[in-house]
């Protein structure tokens, strides 16, 4: 149950997915099935999934797209930084991982669908406004995509984030998601805020914005 007030409300804690063998080892039976969408053997951790949260500006207006929701740990952490329900779309491609993300998360809009498809996907459901958005934070399989597809992932996501959006991403490893020359193509600059040990793999976060003599423009 999600108790609310504007900003302020209060999230009634989300059981931490310790408590939830089933899911885990569900999780794991879904990525010994598909290793390169599920990318993980195990959900984020909640260091992970908190340290991903705090790039979120909670003073900012407009939607936050999670992409990639898979158990819900970083769905859990948004909520838990007094995000308002109504202001987060959550997208996730595996239709058992996003029938259990409904289930946990009642008061969130959560879609399934192929994230690397955001435009058509939001358009489909009536929610793409471009220059709305305030933060995507994505969970997905980034490094081993095709530069076009990335390409693609980061078109849709900066048309969609206003002016000092932040798409923040996480890596297994120290890797950035995105190549040097894709960024530059785009106009925009990266770096890594965070790296998390306490996660299987460890994780990198990472944010990515436009470039700021571009902002200032
Ligand atoms: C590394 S897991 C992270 C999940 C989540 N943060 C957690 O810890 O439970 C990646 C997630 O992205 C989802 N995913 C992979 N490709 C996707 C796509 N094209 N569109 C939407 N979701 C996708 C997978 O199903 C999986 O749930």
């Amino acid at each position: 149950m999600h108790l609310h007030s504007g900003e302020q409300h209060v999230h009634a804690p989300v059981t931490p997915m310790e408590f939830r063998p089933d899911m885990r080892l569900r999780f794991l039976g879904l990525w010994l099935g598909q290793p390169t969408v599920i990318a993980a053997p195990i959900p984020s951790s909640d260091r992970l999934a908190r340290a991903m949260a705090s790039q979120v500006d909670t003073t900012s207006a407009g939607r936050i797209v999670e992409l990639g929701g898979g158990t819900g740990v970083i769905t859990a952490a948004l909520l838990d930084r007094g995000i308002d329900p109504n202001r987060l779309v959550v997208v996730e491609a595996n239709p058992e991982l996003h029938c259990w993300l409904q289930t946990q998360f009642p008061g969130v809009c959560i879609l399934c669908g192929n994230a690397f498809r955001l435009r058509g996907l939001l358009r489909k459901n009536g929610l793409w406004e471009s220059g709305t958005a305030c933060t995507v934070v994505s969970g997905l399989p980034v490094l081993p995509q095709s530069r076009a597809m990335k390409h693609r992932l980061l078109g849709d996501c900066f048309d969609l984030l206003g002016p000092q959006g932040t798409f923040v991403q996480f890596t297994y490893g120290p890797t950035a998601p995105i190549g040097p020359e894709l960024l530059a193509a785009r106009s925009l600059q990266t770096r890594r805020v965070d790296f998390v040990w306490r996660n299987f793999p460890p994780a990198s976060v990472w944010c990515v914005m436009r470039h700021r003599l571009q902002q200032a423009a």
